[in-house]
């Protein structure tokens, strides 16, 4: 699905070193149903996202946010073959949860955001462009059960 050279392997790797998943997955999940409310439909059970404070105070957001990180984790730690690696997590999002593809887009630039936030100048433009690589790979994988 992608080649990936050494360097970007060591680039992807030790950006995901600086992310604590406990605190950049909450944030991260939060900000997508603030910034793209749609997404909160997908979200009906996990109580009272009514104002940003009420999900940024959100448990099950929060907890939903470090799920989420730590299938990202499995992909830097299997970035050879992350298409096989999210073969069944994108069919439950297909065919169970009947989340549009369009919105991993949307989660994968968001999270960008917030761990540009929080590496600061260490995340120069090029780093970036290496960790956007990465990110449009799990993208892809992600909605590759979708047809
Ligand atoms: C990189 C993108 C994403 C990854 C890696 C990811 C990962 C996961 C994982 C690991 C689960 C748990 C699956 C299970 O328990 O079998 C899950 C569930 C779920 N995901 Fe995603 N997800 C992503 C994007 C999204 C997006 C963008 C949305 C909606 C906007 C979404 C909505 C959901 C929902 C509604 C559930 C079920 C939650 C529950 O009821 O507990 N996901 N996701």
């Amino acid at each position: 699905m992608a080649d990936w050279t050494d360097a970007e392997k060591s680039t992807i790797s030790a950006v995901w070193g600086k992310v604590d998943i406990n605190e950049v997955g909450p944030l991260a999940l939060g900000r997508v149903l603030i910034v793209y409310p749609w997404t909160q439909r997908y979200f009906g059970s996990f109580g009272d996202v009514s104002t940003a404070a009420a999900i940024m105070g959100n448990p099950k957001v929060a907890a939903h946010g470090k799920v989420v990180c730590g299938a990202l984790d499995k992909a830097v730690k299997n970035m050879g073959n992350i298409l096989a690696t999210y073969k069944s997590l994108s069919e439950t999002h297909a065919n169970k949860l009947f989340v549009d593809p369009d919105n991993f887009r949307v989660l994968a630039d968001v999270l960008t955001i917030v761990i540009a936030a929080k590496v600061g100048a260490a995340f120069t433009p090029e780093i970036q462009a290496t960790w956007q690589k990465f990110m449009k790979v799990v993208v892809a994988a992600m909605g590759s059960r979708y047809f």
